[in-house]
Formats: structure tokens, sequence, C-alpha cells
């Protein structure tokens, strides 16, 4: 191709282009990805950053929520979206269990995810809990994003899948939490399901960038779970989101058209079928006879 006339290579987004896009008001846009065509189609849409997170467990692997997820599933899948997608800020989501043991624990696993899965950054849920691991991470050279609100990987201390920070008491915490994790080195802080008055407030007294998922209009960037988006998850849909297709639907009509033809007999067609050329079927003919003739 010629080179004066193809478009220049996107710039790579890091997370001081995060720090960037906060300073300038420009929203951020992030979404998960967790294997190779998903990782391709978010660069090509022009999303800012790829969340490899560990809602794996729920929309692709069918646990009923993300405890079961390893750290093997998660760098496999890492290393999948780190072939399909450069440009994004690529962030893996720490599972449950890999960072809460010990702050050297966590420093270990947090590295496997730069070292070996291609990822940029990591994500952990928690608090003020998380200070210590993420300070360390940071001093190592980590990039470390913090996760506030409903956190999933605590869904049983929730008690289920309950917005978070509804009462003065549970976001006078939340705020001191946000703040605590920028403290702590954080680069941003995912808000998930908290009102949205609350992730407003939180929004303009960081420096770093919220990103929010179903916390309102008024934090710096918005992440959803790709599969909800598209319509790929038949369970349920949060009400948070915004559905901008039906894949499932769209791929289930393709897989019953596909049996019917089966069983018509109309797949495959002619144009489906490759053939031996004459002399080399004739001479198979020909050398089975004698076979049976001897
Ligand atoms: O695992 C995930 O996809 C997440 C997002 C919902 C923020 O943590």
């Amino acid at each position: 191709m010629d080179k004066k006339n193809s478009a220049p290579a996107p710039k790579k987004v890091t997370t001081r282009s995060f720090q960037i896009k906060k300073q300038q008001k420009q929203p951020i846009s992030m979404l998960t990805a967790y294997d190779y065509p998903t990782a391709l189609a978010a660069e090509k849409a022009g999303i800012d950053s790829i969340l490899v997170g560990d809602s794996l467990g729920m929309v692709v692997l069918g646990y009923d929520n993300t405890l079961p997820v390893t750290m093997a599933d998660m760098i496999h899948h890492c290393k999948a979206v780190a072939r399909g997608a450069s440009t994004p800020l690529l962030i893996g989501d720490m599972p449950f269990m890999s960072y809460q043991s010990s702050v050297k624990k966590a420093v270990e696993n947090a590295g496997r995810f730069l070292q070996e899965a291609g990822m940029d950054a990591v994500k952990l849920e928690g608090g003020r809990e998380r200070a210590d691991a993420i300070t360390a991470m940071v001093q190592a050279g980590i990039p470390v994003i913090g996760h506030l609100g409903l956190t999933p990987q605590s869904v049983h201390a929730f008690g289920g899948f309950r917005a978070q920070g509804k009462t003065s008491d549970a976001a006078m915490r939340l705020i001191e939490d946000a703040h605590i994790l920028q403290q702590a080195g954080a680069f941003g802080i995912v808000l998930e399901a908290v009102p949205a008055q609350l992730a407003g407030l939180i929004s303009e007294q960081l420096e770093i960038p919220t990103i929010g998922i179903g916390a309102g209009a008024n934090c710096d960037g918005q992440v959803l779970v790709t599969h909800d988006l598209i319509g790929q998850f038949d369970r349920f849909v949060p009400s948070f989101v915004r559905q901008y297709a039906q894949i499932h639907t769209i791929v289930l009509e393709a897989m019953q058209h596909y049996h019917q033809d089966v069983q018509d007999g109309k797949f495959p067609a002619e144009e489906h079928s490759i053939y031996m050329d004459d002399q080399e079927w004739n001479t198979l003919i020909k050398l089975l006879e004698s076979r049976r003739d001897e």
C-alpha cells in the first residue's frame, strides 16, 4: 500500500491517556472482551479500553457467579484478547483469591497479567482493605484500576447482586474508599451499581478517572459487558444495560436453519463439495476392482 495515502496507525491508549481524557472532559469508553474476534471488533470500533473481566465466568463459562474463575482461565483469555487488539488499554481482571490472601501473592499474580498475558494493567475489587496490595503493585510498575460499589466477588457477603452506597453511611464509606485507592496509586476506579449522584460526586472529587457501570452519566467513562450490550447472554439483562443488538436470537435462528437444512438434505450443496478428477477416480475404481478379484 502507498504509505503516503495510508491512514496513520491509531495511537496506543495508555493510563496517561485516561488522565488526559479526564482533564479534557472526554468520556472514556471501555468494553469487556474474552476472545480474539471480540478484541478485533472492539479495536476497530475505536473503544479506548478492553477489560478482560472475570464476568467471563458468567457470560462465557456458564457459572452462576464470578467466584470459580481461576488465574489459568484469566491468563488464557487475556492472551487471546492481546492477540486481537493492541491500541486499546488492555486490563486484566484479577480473579477471586488471586490477590486477597497476601500482598506478595497479589503482586506476583498481577505481574503474570503483564508478563505472560500481554495486558497493560490489572483491575481488582475492594476498598481500603486493598490499599497495601495496590501500593505494592504500583511500586512494582504494575498499573492498577480499582473497583468499588457492587463488587461481584463479594456476592455472598452482599447477600446477592445488589446496588451499593444507597445510605448516607454506606455512601460516605465509598467516598473514603475511593480516596484511599487514589492515594494508594490506582490510575482509575470502576464504580458499579452505585447511585448516580454519588458516582458524580466521587468523579468530581477525584483526580483519577471513574468508569461507571450502572452508576449514571456523570462518571468520566463507561464500561459494559459486551455480551449484555450485543444481547448474547440470555439469562438476564441488568437494568442499566442498553442492548444494541440481539445476537443470541440471530445465532439461534442460524443454528435452527442449519439443522433443518441437514435434515432436509439441503446442506451441503454442490458448491460446498470437492471432487477427485475423473482420471484419479477411475484409477481408484480399477484398483478396488483388481483387489476384489485377487
Ligand atoms: O468482570 C467484569 O466484567 C467487570 C465489569 C462489570 C466492570 O468487572
